[in-house]
C-alpha cells in the first residue's frame, strides 16, 4: 500500500470508531418541564442533535419539580448512561446525587441554567448564556430608551430560587445604578409562565391606577411579556407605547409582537444549548480533552428593526 492509502485507511478507520462510539452513546436528558416556548424548543432542539450525532437520549420531564429531576438522574445512573444532561429547575440541593454521579462515573453537563455548590467537579461543564449579562442588556436597553425621564418599572420574575431569575434581577439592577430616574416599583414571580405574567400584570395594574404609573414591564422570559402585553391590552393601554415591554429569549411570538409594535426588545438566548454540550462531552470521552466550566451562548439585544428576519429564521425550530 502507498503512504497516501496508508494515511486514507487510517483516516477511514478512526472515523469510523468515532461515529461507533457515538452511535453507541446513551445521553440521559433531566429537562425541567415545559413552562415556555423557550422551553420546549431546547427539547426539541436537544433531540434533535442527539439524533444528528446517533447518540441515544433517554428524556424525563420533570414537570417543574427538583424532586423528579433528581429522581430522574438516580434512575439515569442505575441505567449506566454514558453521560447526564440536566436543566436545573433551581440553584440548589444538587451535591448529593450529583455526587453519586459522579461516584458512577457518569459526566454531567447543565444546559441552560447554573447550580450553587462548592464542588464544582460534581459537573463536567455547564452550557448557557451570562445570564447577569442578559439582565444587564435589558436594562441598559430600557436606561438608554428613557434617557432623563422618570420611570417605574414593574418586573415579573422567573422560577423562585432559579439561575436565571436570580441573575436577571441582579443584571437588571446594575443596570440601573446611577439612573435614579427609572425604579423597579413592584416585582413578583410569573413562574416563567404566560398564563401567570398575564396574571400577575393585571394585579400589578390594578394596583398602579390601571397602569397610570407602569412605565415600562421587564419580564425575565419573553412568555411572560407577552401575557403582560395581553393584560396591558385588556386594560385598554397600548403595549410598547404606553407601557415600554423589555423581556429575554427572543421567541417566535416576541417577534410577532415587536412588529406589531407591541413589545420594545428582547434579548436572545438560543435553545441549541446541546450542540455545544454534545461536542464538549465527545471531545473529552474521546480524547480526554476536559472542557472549561461554562461554555458561553450568545446575549445579544433584539430590537423591532430586525424582528421580521428574526422570525422567519426561528418560526420552525419548535418553539
Ligand atoms: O433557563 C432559561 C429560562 O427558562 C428561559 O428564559 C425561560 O423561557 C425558561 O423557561
Amino acid at each position: 500500500m502507498t503512504k497516501s492509502k496508508h494515511v486514507a485507511a487510517a483516516i477511514l478507520a478512526l472515523s469510523l470508531t468515532t461515529a461507533a462510539q457515538s452511535q453507541e452513546m446513551t445521553v440521559g436528558f433531566s429537562q425541567i418541564g415545559s413552562e415556555s416556548g423557550w422551553r420546549a424548543a431546547e427539547t426539541t432542539v436537544t433531540k434533535q442533535e442527539a439524533e444528528k450525532r446517533g447518540v441515544t437520549l433517554k428524556f424525563s420531564d420533570a414537570q417543574q419539580k427538583q424532586e423528579n429531576q433528581i429522581k430522574a438522574i438516580r434512575s439515569f445512573i442505575a441505567q449506566d448512561v454514558d453521560a447526564i444532561f440536566m436543566a436545573p429547575v433551581v440553584a440548589t440541593g444538587w451535591d448529593s446525587v450529583l455526587k453519586e454521579a459522579k461516584e458512577a462515573e457518569i459526566p454531567v453537563v447543565l444546559l441552560d441554567r447554573t447550580i450553587e455548590t462548592s464542588d464544582d467537579s460534581l459537573y463536567l461543564t455547564a452550557v448557557g448564556s451570562d445570564t447577569v449579562h442578559e439582565g444587564k442588556v435589558a436594562g441598559d436597553w430600557l436606561v438608554k430608551d428613557v434617557g432623563d425621564k422618570p420611570c417605574n418599572v414593574v418586573e415579573l420574575q422567573g422560577t423562585v430560587g432559579s439561575s436565571p431569575a436570580i441573575n436577571r434581577r441582579k443584571g437588571f439592577e446594575d443596570a440601573l445604578k446611577g439612573h435614579d430616574n427609572v425604579k423597579i416599583t413592584r416585582s413578583q414571580t410569573g413562574d416563567f409562565v404566560r398564563a401567570k405574567g398575564k396574571e400577575v400584570m393585571e394585579s400589578f395594574i390594578k394596583a398602579e391606577d390601571g397602569g397610570k404609573n407602569i412605565c415600562a414591564v421587564y419580564a425575565h422570559n419573553d412568555d411572560m411579556a407577552v401575557g403582560a402585553i395581553q393584560a396591558i391590552k385588556d386594560a385598554g393601554l397600548k403595549p410598547g407605547t404606553d407601557i415600554k415591554v423589555v423581556s429575554i429569549d427572543g421567541v417566535p411570538d416576541i417577534f410577532k409582537a415587536q412588529i406589531a409594535g407591541e413589545s420594545n426588545a428582547s434579548v436572545e438566548l438560543t435553545p441549541n444549548m446541546a450542540g455545544p454540550a454534545f461536542e464538549a462531552l465527545a471531545a473529552f470521552k474521546e480524547k480526554g480533552t476536559v472542557p472549561p466550566k461554562f461554555i458561553q451562548t450568545e446575549s445579544k439585544l433584539l430590537l423591532p428593526e430586525t424582528a421580521a428576519a428574526e422570525y422567519e429564521a426561528k418560526k420552525d425550530l419548535g418553539y
